[in-house]
């Protein structure tokens, strides 16, 4: 196939890849589970959509300063051919919220169908160069304009990890400035993401595309297995749990309560762990969590467990599971220790960068409703050619996100940038939303008021719900980075 095109994209030059990778999307089996397996006349498995033949696809590890390209092959089936009967087999891959020139972004309108491919290209630079906007816990995801809750619903998403120095990802860096958090490059750092599935009797997933309140499975999957398990070491672990959508909200926690320490709110290291006994995640909602398992014995067990209820696609009841309604995510069972515990639970970690209102040109609200039937932001559908924001490169301006419903949740996402909050529902942030974010989860009457500073590529960028069912029915807006003075 053709080298990469340096002029497709911004800044190529400056941030000449070091790390490629080559993935092929492509129609077949996966292994949910060897119960549902046998159901399925098809053969060992219920059909998917995959990368390099697995769901999750392969996880991205990434460091800042080591630019990476990644050529992505579209080999699905024809619309005609898919056996998936729910997708449209045309993609866009987007690394969500990686600071990505609009280009290699994964714009929605972007159709890239069965027998081509997209170049993508990821500068790993901090934004404005500043170390304390470093990300760590990101995923990457279809995000085909109509279709992105059915593309990823049929197994189009997997996860990503960036480094750093700081967030070095080895519990024995010699590095005085590393934080030293759990992990071994992949040992003891774990991510999993979760999906909700409903399998049809012949085990395969089932979708309603009439139901545009949202989509609920009644079986959660880790990293796209039904409830599986985890053997565990007696010793601390750093867990990166996503909420891989499309409409299911979650309150997780261990069956027995016990402490855990949010370390990152979508990818973004908190200033000080915050301890929990549970975390709250919406659709694209990340949080990092440190679980520490030396609290138990060798042979012990111990379940993770959602207890949020939910009846519906338009989100949460606000009521909790009780006893045996909880419903059972996974399972860690301890093994013996093979080695010291060298990683730590640090007092502090990254500074939140400077806000500073003084750089504030602009203030603008987004108001998220439900208008003739469909999911609008402004009382407006989702139309690709109409530019309802153009902030200036290298400008701040502060946005307020509302949601106007009464009775549905939104998370709010906009691609490029981090925000910080500055007022949730009119007061200042404690706790988890103490940070910065890529994701507002905004249940009925909500609204956050919160920074950002736009800067370093130019181009199109979508503000969207991040409920994909919501997003497909209308639910987006187009804003513009545009080149400032002229
Ligand atoms: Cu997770 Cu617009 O994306
Ligand atoms: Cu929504």
């Amino acid at each position: 196939s053709p080298p990469p095109d340096p002029n497709r994209h911004q800044r190529y030059d400056e941030f000449q890849p070091v790390k490629h990778y080559v993935q092929r999307m492509t129609e077949g089996l996966w292994n949910y589970h060897e119960d549902l397996s046998v159901l399925n006349p098809l053969g060992f498995g219920s059909l998917a959509w995959m990368f390099n033949g697995a769901t999750p696809g392969e996880t991205l590890v990434a460091r800042y300063g080591e630019p990476v390209f990644i050529r992505r092959y579209n080999d699905l089936p024809m619309t005609e051919d898919a056996l998936i009967p729910f997708g449209l087999p045309y993609t866009t891959l987007h690394l969500h919220n990686a600071h990505t020139a609009s280009e290699s972004d994964g714009w929605p309108g972007d159709f890239v169908g069965p027998g081509e491919y997209w170049d993508h290209h990821h500068a790993m630079m901090y934004a404005r160069n500043d170390p304390n906007e470093a990300l760590a816990s990101l995923w990457y995801h279809d995000h085909m304009l109509d279709f992105t809750a059915t593309n990823v619903y049929a197994g189009l998403s997997a996860m990503a990890t960036f480094y750093d120095d700081i967030d070095s990802g080895d519990e024995n860096d010699p590095n005085p400035d590393a934080l030293r958090l759990p992990g071994t490059y992949g040992k003891y750092d774990v991510s999993i993401i979760l999906h909700d599935v409903r399998f049809d009797q012949f085990g395969n997933p089932a979708y309603n595309v009439f139901d545009t309140d949202g989509h609920l499975g009644d079986l959660i999957t880790v990293n796209r297995k039904v409830s599986p398990y985890l053997e565990v070491e007696p010793r601390k672990y750093r867990f990166r749990i996503y909420d891989g959508g499309p409409s299911r909200f979650y309150e997780l926690g261990l069956a027995d309560e016990s402490e855990m320490f949010v370390i990152c709110n979508d990818g973004n290291l908190l200033e000080e762990p915050v301890s929990v006994t549970s975390i709250v995640l919406g659709p694209a909602n990340r949080h990092d969590v440190i679980i520490d398992f030396s609290r138990y014995s060798v042979g012990q067990s111990v379940n993770l467990l959602n207890i949020m209820e939910q009846v519906n696609g338009q989100g949460p009841t606000g009521r909790r599971l009780e006893g045996p309604d909880r419903m059972p995510v996974m399972q860690f069972r301890i093994k013996p220790l093979e080695g010291p515990d060298n990683s730590r639970i640090p007092d502090f970690m990254r500074k939140l960068p400077h806000v500073n209102l003084n750089e504030v040109v602009a203030e603008r609200e987004w108001v998220f409703d439900h208008d003739m039937g469909l999911w609008t932001i402004n009382h407006e559908f989702m139309d690709p050619t109409k530019v309802s924001a153009a902030p200036r490169q290298g400008t701040a301006e502060i946005w307020t996100f509302r949601n106007a419903g009464t009775s549905w949740a939104h998370p709010v996402h906009v691609h490029f940038e981090e925000f910080q909050v500055l007022e949730w529902n009119g007061r200042p942030p404690t706790g988890v939303l103490r940070s910065r974010k890529d994701v507002a989860t905004l249940g009925p009457g909500d609204s956050a008021r919160v920074f950002y500073r736009f800067d370093d590529f130019l181009g199109r960028y979508p503000i969207h719900c991040h409920n994909n069912v919501h997003e497909d029915n209308a639910m987006m807006a187009r804003w513009d980075i545009i080149p400032n003075g002229g």
